[in-house]
């Protein structure tokens, strides 16, 4: 780790400068997969976050000399490569404006809204997207001068989306890979789009664009029919270079057998019996575990769960719901209102049906170690996941692998990307209140055979089909 001003390296530079430092497998992501933390003696340090992702990919990078590049989490702060874990890490330099121009507005505020059913109303500004381009080219820029001859560079989610046409243009001799986290929107939203011709294009210079489900592969194969009159056979684009893509669904998972370990572990076991008792052993706990973000259907989910404890259908005596929201993207405005709308929520809910010393919501708006999570999955008896729109929903997966007594349920949205594979959940529509109602009930009441007959199911597929063969099978694929 030396920070320092890295603003003028260009291609040849590092390539005389290092030629081992080049890397053969090249990753790039709106964030590094680092957090920075002050020391005890006040010296700032990086860690490598636990994500699913690099966890995935560590082994990946280290046997291909990999290098990550991505934004490293503050403004205004250009910092040089550095090593972390073993990890050649590449930090992508915002300024306070394209902060709030590229990340906040036209990811957080357009593409995020406008991908996810258009929950909430997309803004479309020009500024935003001048933003978006110039980031875009920077990001281009640094894994062009990172990348050695022939590298393969596997660009992630919906920030970066230009990446693949413009560093194809640069190098063409790279293996270009697209992986989008989240939906991809049918073609009469994504019409909505002023710069949607552009992003078509952006993503068609990979290789592979791969999407989470069947459904967001067909809808940007869709759009590209429609919009660019690109003929597709078998999910390969032709294109009018001659080249070929292949838009595919590749659906991501987790370190599934990481997380059992872990909620096996003896102090987790230990604290998932404590969260219990601080909860007041009751009958039931419902969890959520999400982002603040308004995709997630928490007042929907919390507004199901009063009413039946309002209507005595669920006993207070008996249970409790424990809804962690980890604060997210505070400075969007829709997610600061989102914030003010479940505090009120959360509030009432509490003041009407609660008594002295009970509230049948615990809600906690903070983040939590993996520990921690992993002890509030092994403490639950009901897992509640009711999105109105979302890519995958990691959190419905990782319930499903720390419960190795095979017991639980798993209140599942059909619009996740997680209901494609997860069949046996309780699966719900967000938007009918009454119908997650009963289905809240139906999982209470099964018998706990019927419970376990699902949850083995389910994890059987989770096991199978965990991180590891995500990006085995998109690199392999990739790789041909
Ligand atoms: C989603 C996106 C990711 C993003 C994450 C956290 O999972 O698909 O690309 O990193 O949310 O959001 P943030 O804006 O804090 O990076």
């Amino acid at each position: 780790m030396n920070p320092s001003s890295t603003d003028s390296a260009d291609r040849d530079q590092a390539a005389d400068g290092a030629a081992s430092g080049l890397a053969n497998f090249v990753v790039a992501a709106n964030r590094l997969p680092v957090d920075r933390v002050t020391l005890p003696d006040d010296t700032v340090a990086w860690r490598t976050s636990p994500g699913g992702l690099v966890t995935a990919l560590i082994p990946v990078m280290r046997a291909q000399q990999g290098a990550w590049v991505g934004w490293h989490g503050a403004p205004d702060e250009t910092l040089e490569p550095f090593v972390e874990d073993g990890l050649q890490l590449v930090p992508v330099p915002l300024s306070t404006q394209e902060l709030a121009e590229y990340y906040e507005g036209m990811s957080n505020a357009t593409l995020w809204p406008l991908y996810h059913d258009g929950v909430a109303f997309p803004e479309f500004h020009r500024e935003w997207w001048d933003s978006y381009v110039d980031v875009n080219q920077r990001f281009t820029k640094q894994i062009a001068d990172i990348a050695a001859e022939g590298a393969t560079v596997w660009v992630q989610d919906y920030q970066l989306q230009l990446v693949p046409s413009l560093l194809r243009a640069l190098r063409p001799d790279l293996r270009i890979g697209f992986f989008n986290h989240i939906p991809f929107p049918p073609v009469e939203l994504f019409n909505q789009l002023p710069w949607r011709d552009q992003i078509l294009q952006g993503l068609l210079g990979a290789d592979i664009v791969g999407f989470q489900t069947p459904a967001g592969a067909a809808n940007f194969r869709q759009a590209v029919r429609l919009r660019l009159r690109y003929e597709s056979k078998a999910g390969w684009i032709g294109l009018p270079d001659g080249r070929r893509a292949l838009a595919k669904a590749y659906p991501i998972s987790i370190d599934a057998a990481g997380f059992q370990a872990l909620a096996q572990q003896p102090d987790v076991q230990q604290r998932a019996a404590e969260i219990r008792a601080e909860l007041g052993n009751p009958r039931w706990i419902f969890l959520g575990i999400d982002r603040l973000d308004y995709t997630k259907g928490i007042k929907q989910r919390l507004r199901a769960f009063g009413e039946l404890v309002a209507e005595g259908e669920l006993d207070s005596d008996e249970v409790v719901f424990l809804q962690v929201a980890t604060p997210s993207r505070e400075r969007v405005e829709e997610y600061r209102l989102l914030r003010d709308e479940i505090d009120r929520l959360v509030g009432r809910i509490n003041g009407d049906l609660g008594k002295i010393g009970v509230q049948p919501l615990t809600y906690l708006h903070s983040s939590y170690p993996r520990e921690e999570m992993a002890a509030m999955y092994t403490a639950a008896d009901i897992m509640v996941v009711t999105p109105l729109r979302d890519g995958m929903n990691l959190v419905a997966k990782e319930f499903i692998a720390c419960r190795s007594n095979n017991d639980g349920a798993l209140i599942l949205s059909e619009f996740a990307g997680a209901a494609q594979e997860l069949k046996q959940s309780y699966l719900i529509n967000p938007y009918d209140i009454n119908g997650m109602k009963a289905r809240m009930l139906e999982a209470v009441n099964d018998s706990p055979k019927e419970r376990t007959r699902r949850m083995r199911s389910m994890r059987k597929q989770v096991f199978t089909y965990d991180i590891d063969r995500w990006a085995s099978d998109f690199l392999t694929d990739l790789g041909r």
